[in-house]
């Protein structure tokens, strides 16, 4: 009995933990929007650029962000290549996480 309140704690705790896990402006520029500074880093908006980023976004509102609208569309990247839905996922949970600077 001992062993099955234990199983269910462990596996608890290991389930919230990856719900909680953050996503960073950081781990996006190095990890999703590689395939866009192709274009955008000689040109607005600026991906690796904060006070670019936050012009395109709206924290906590993905209808009114047109990053998340046009990575979720398929508008961008403007190229053959192509973001995974993990991806945009990231970007979305990262915008409805505030879209912070970190
Ligand atoms: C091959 C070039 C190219 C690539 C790669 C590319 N973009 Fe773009 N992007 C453009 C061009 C050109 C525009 C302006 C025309 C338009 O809005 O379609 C634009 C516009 C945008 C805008 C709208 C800016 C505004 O304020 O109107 C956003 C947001 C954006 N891109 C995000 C991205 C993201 C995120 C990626 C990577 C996942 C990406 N782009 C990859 C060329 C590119």
């Amino acid at each position: 009995m001992n062993k099955i309140i234990f199983m269910i704690v462990l596996l608890t705790s290991i389930s919230s933990f990856s719900a909680e896990e953050e996503v960073t402006y950081t781990h996006l520029k190095k990890h999703v929007f590689k395939v866009c500074y192709f274009c955008h880093a000689g040109r607005y908006p600026h991906i690796d650029r904060y006070s670019d980023i936050i012009k395109v976004v709206t924290p906590g509102d993905l209808k009114n962000s047109k990053l998340y609208q046009y990575v979720k569309s398929g508008r961008m990247p403007k190229s053959p290549a192509r973001l995974s839905p993990e991806d945009v996922e990231l970007i979305g949970k990262w915008i409805m996480a505030g879209a912070k600077n970190n």
